[in-house]
């Protein structure tokens, strides 16, 4: 099977009501990524053609996040405006499909969904065959304990095969005792959507165009319609509201924290370790509980970090350094084997190598208007309680007694020692 051939269809439009919110659904953040971002990394695993995305609801926004996560990726946006339903959004996608054999539809807040899971969609409806491929369609089911509210999978009695789907509302009681459901994701056959895209109607209880009549209408002309049950139903969550954004938040961040500590980080407890998508971590480091780190934030080999310490934007910690409970660090950069042991705040610094920051220490960059940077040299000591008014320079070998008080460019030479408090009046006595 080429892998090439296939369009992906995100259907994104839908404001998301429930989670009460002015953010578009999709660009809710899940560690440090929007939704829409791990649903596109998902489709980019398949190598298709192209990725188009139906927008509507705050479309400029959702396409600017989009293609700020992804400036490589050919992303197309087509905007659905009004929305009458999730075929009448595969309509509106059809003219930016391209030449595409194959066109998945996937959505926009089904982020736990994995690129395998498509690809064994694809595999099947790509079948063994070119005729088989033609005029075939594949879709994801899953059996689950609460199949409520979502179209049921309906099979012949005798043997297996795909009989139907049948939406909630339209469900008898005996059917709504079935519990294989339609995930709404389809992989169809490009031929398929040319003859019957036109052909839907929205002659049904929400008067919405409905994507799964396609599956209908492949059925009743006895084409292969091929369901592919996730072997992991959970992979399906969808997001809808707070609540269920947490709970997928939750599976994205195991999945981080596994992904690192098979390269040799060590976890303490993932439960209270929270790291963004894009962070950078050797092998060897060791994360205590209670951590924050954001993305882009990079991290050696052999560091400690924690408890209950914050890397945010632009932290970056050399080989052997350590930072320890009640730190914080952002736009810094702690050299190899430096510390900052203890409720220190790290920012716009540049911090050499063998230096040690002490207890309590703090980098003053923000005069009340504009942030300010200081550059701390190799085995320098700053004291505890220490603080360093920027724009400041300590340069190597330098020493600041507990409890200084630096004030801006205050000239410290290599190796000299400074001590004491310079705070007095500034200005005459009013
Ligand atoms: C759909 C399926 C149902 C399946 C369920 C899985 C149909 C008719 N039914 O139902 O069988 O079990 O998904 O979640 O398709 N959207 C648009 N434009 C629209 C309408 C929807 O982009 O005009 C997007 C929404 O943003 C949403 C997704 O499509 O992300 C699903 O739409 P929704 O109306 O929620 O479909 P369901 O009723 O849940
Ligand atoms: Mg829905």
């Amino acid at each position: 099977m080429s892998k090439s051939g296939t369009t992906v269809v995100i259907l994104a439009a839908g404001k998301g009501t429930r989670m009460r919110s002015e953010r578009p659904k999709v660009l809710h953040e899940l560690c440090g990524r929007p939704m829409l971002g791990w649903v596109i990394d998902a489709c980019l695993g398949l190598e298709p053609e192209r990725v188009v995305v139906v927008v509507g609801h705050r479309a400029a926004d959702v396409e600017e996040a989009a293609r700020a996560e992804f400036p490589d990726a050919e992303l197309e946006f087509v905007l659905q405006e009004p929305q009458l339903g999730t075929g009448h959004a595969l309509q509106v996608a059809a003219p930016a499909i391209g030449a595409a054999e194959r066109v998945v539809v996937t959505y926009g807040d089904m982020p736990l969904l994995r690129t395998e899971s498509l690809r064994r969609l694809v595999e099947a409806q790509a079948g063994a065959s070119e005729t088989d491929a033609f005029d075939s369609v594949s879709l994801l089911t899953a059996v689950v304990d609460e199949p409520h509210g979502y179209g049921r999978v309906l099979r012949h009695e005798d043997g297996d095969a795909f009989e139907r789907i049948v939406e909630q509302k339209d469900a008898t009681p005996p059917e709504q005792l079935v519990n294989e459901i339609n995930l709404g994701v389809y992989c169809f056959a490009r031929a398929h959507l040319d003859r019957d895209l036109g052909r839907l109607s929205n002659d049904n209880a929400q008067g919405e165009y409905y994507i799964t009549d396609l599956v209908g209408m492949a059925a009743s002309d006895r084409r292969r319609v091929v369901p592919i049950v996730l072997d992991d139903a959970g992979e399906a969550q969808g997001v809808n509201d707070l609540a269920q954004l947490a709970d997928v938040r939750w599976q994205v961040q195991l999945g981080i924290l596994e992904e690192h500590m098979a390269n040799g980080v060590r976890i303490m407890d993932p439960a209270t370790t929270y790291i963004d998508h894009g962070v950078e971590i050797g092998a060897g480091t060791e994360v205590l509980p209670c951590t924050v780190i954001r993305g882009g934030v990079r991290i050696g080999e052999d560091c400690s970090i924690g408890p209950f310490t914050h890397l945010r934007v632009g932290a970056v910690m050399g080989d052997g350094s350590k930072m320890g409970n009640f730190t914080e660090m952002k736009k810094s950069t702690l050299g190899k084997g430096s510390k900052a042991n203890h409720l220190a705040y790290l920012g716009d610094a540049t911090i050499g190598e063998g230096t040690n920051i002490g207890a309590g220490t703090i980098f003053a960059n923000y005069d009340g208007k504009d942030k300010h940077p200081t550059e701390v040299g190799d085995g320098a000591f700053v004291g505890s309680g220490s603080v360093i008014v920027a724009p400041n320079t300590i340069p190597d070998g330098a020493t600041l007694g507990a409890g200084a008080i630096l004030t801006r460019d205050a000239g410290v030479g290599e190796g000299e020692v400074w001590i004491g408090l310079p705070a007095k009046r500034r200005g005459p006595k009013k």
